[in-house]
């Protein structure tokens, strides 16, 4: 773009920007106050200076009508003669202007307004009548106006010399206004730089107050700009603490981020269990398919075996033979019954189970396991575990499936730790081993129907997505940590449905 262009796009966009319009609207109305009131000010002092240069000048007028009416009486009673009084009154306007320099001129009128004594001593004789002589002379009272003499101007007073009806003329005195104006311009020029001096510390001050005001609304602004993705929404957001309502604001936007990040993390998992969920439902027709397939022929096998059993001798070599079949049968048997648990056909009968009492028969039952793979087992049951209402064949699968788990991952031996305790609204069961661990790679996907890592017929990989139904049934959650080479924590979180408070029944599945 064309630097002036640029130049005046930046002006065009702060003018509409919140602090361009502050700036401007406070300090259109910042100069509109100033200048009426220095306006109003100057108007006012003027008409108080006009008003004090008047009555000095009426003062002035007054005292010399009075000087001058006295001599007047003097000269008609003949105590002084005429040019006496001539000469007095010549003397008496000299002095009026020297004392005063503000009089110009100062001179004596007769009754047909000839000028018969004047400061100026070359205008002596002229004539002087106009509108205002003759109307002071009317209404015997004084008459001012203003004019200009030359490129002076001035404001001329006219008295009239009378004791009451008795007229001896008038006194006219021309008064400059030079040091009125002189006093007025002056004071124009003080009050001039007076409002400017406001103005400026006033727009000083309004830059300075919308700077702070618009700066957490701008940072508000450029933030919102940079959210373009619910990725975006991970930006941490700092914002300097404020008491007014932008910081109320700045809250509230916090709270609202806070709220989205939350909510889009929500929707992630929504998804995420969407999409699982959608997998195990597929997979679990599937499976459900196939056990159903399996379940009846092998039915049938093991009935045809048992009752084979019967004619076969019993030398070793057909025991080995008859102990090999027998286990492949009870491993696809096995294998089978998980298939329909993960289908979840198998239905849940639930009753108040206490679960020490579980993990106590549990490790009876594997305890033969258990030293043969030199695992010593620390329990951490706590005393006060409250009855929990469960399907007890079905958490006991999980429990098992779970010490299985970590007694394959200890391969050389180990420690497995049984826990349990009951916090507020839910018990927690957790088994930890000191095995190989989980990798970071494999986390994801442990939960996965048919993941596993170990060997073929080790593992079909079905035990914890079983589990997971299983708790999942139960209105329970699982966790997991693991450090790999450190071992594993799988942790069961059930909630406390005491006997006290529900009644024993089906669970929904
Ligand atoms: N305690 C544990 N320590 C280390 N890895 C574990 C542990 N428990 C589970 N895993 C990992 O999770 C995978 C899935 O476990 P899961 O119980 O679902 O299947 P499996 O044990 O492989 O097979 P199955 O339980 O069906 O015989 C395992 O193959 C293993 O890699
Ligand atoms: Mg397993």
């Amino acid at each position: 773009m064309v630097p002036a262009l640029k130049y005046l796009e930046a002006i065009r966009s702060w003018i509409f920007s919140l602090e361009g319009k502050f700036i401007l609207a406070a300090a259109f109305s910042i100069s509109v106050i100033a200048t009426t009131s220095g306006y109003f000010i100057i108007h006012r002092e003027e008409v108080l200076y006009k008003t004090d240069a008047m009555h000095q000048l009426h003062a002035l007028a007054d005292v010399s009508r009075l000087m001058l009416t006295n001599i007047m009486v003097y000269n008609e009673i003949g105590a002084i003669d005429n040019q006496d009084l001539k000469d007095y009154l010549i003397y008496f306007t000299i002095n009026l202007t020297e004392r005063d320099s503000r009089v110009v001129s100062a001179m004596v009128l007769d009754n047909d307004g000839t000028v018969i004594a004047n400061s100026r001593l070359s205008e002596h004789e002229s004539f002087h009548t106009d509108d205002f002589f003759n109307s002071a002379m009317q209404q015997l009272i004084p008459v001012t106006h203003e004019t200009s003499i030359g490129k002076e101007e001035v404001i001329i007073l006219t008295t009239p010399l009378n004791i009451s009806t008795k007229k001896w003329g008038a006194l006219r005195l021309v008064y400059s206004k030079n040091e009125l104006n002189h006093l007025i311009y002056n004071l124009r020029k003080e009050i001039l730089i007076i409002v400017c001096i406001v103005l400026v510390l006033s727009l000083i001050m309004i830059k300075i107050v919308a700077r702070h005001l618009s700066k957490p609304v701008v940072a508000l602004t450029r933030m919102m700009d940079g959210i373009h993705s619910y990725s975006d929404l991970e930006l941490e957001v700092h914002f300097i603490k404020r008491r007014d309502e932008l910081g109320k604001l700045q809250n509230s936007f916090s709270w609202l981020i806070k709220r989205l990040q939350e909510s889009d993390r929500e929707r992630e998992k929504a998804v995420e269990k969407l999409v699982q969920n959608e997998k195990l439902v597929a997979l679990g027709f599937l499976s459900s398919g196939v056990a159903h397939e399996i379940n009846n022929p092998l039915g049938g096998i093991m009935i045809c075996f048992q009752n084979l059993l019967k004619s076969v001798a019993k030398t070793p070599d057909n025991d080995t033979l008859v102990f090999a079949i027998e286990d492949g049968l009870r491993k696809i048997k096995g294998i089978v019954a998980q298939l329909l648990d993960f289908s979840r056909s198998s239905s849940t009968q639930t009753k108040p189970v206490q679960l020490n009492d579980l993990i106590s028969r549990l490790l009876l039952l594997l305890r033969h396991d258990i030293q043969k793979r030199k695992i010593e087992v620390s329990l951490g049951l706590s005393e006060h575990l409250p009855m929990v209402v469960c399907d007890e064949n079905k958490i006991f699968q999980v429990f098992m499936n779970l010490v299985i788990n970590a007694m394959q991952s200890m391969e050389h031996g180990g420690i497995l730790t049984i826990s349990t305790c009951c916090e507020v609204g839910a018990c927690r069961i957790s088994f930890s081993d000191t095995g190989e661990g989980i990798l970071p790679e494999n986390m994801p996907f442990i939960f996965d129907p048919f993941f596993t890592t170990k060997a073929t017929g080790v593992g079909t990989g079905l035990g914890l997505s079983v589990s997971r139904g299983i708790i999942e049934q139960h209105d329970g959650r699982f966790t997991v940590e693991s450090t790999p080479g450190q071992g594993a924590t799988f942790t069961i979180i059930l909630p406390d449905v005491s006997t006290a408070t529900t009644e024993h029944g089906v669970l929904t599945q």
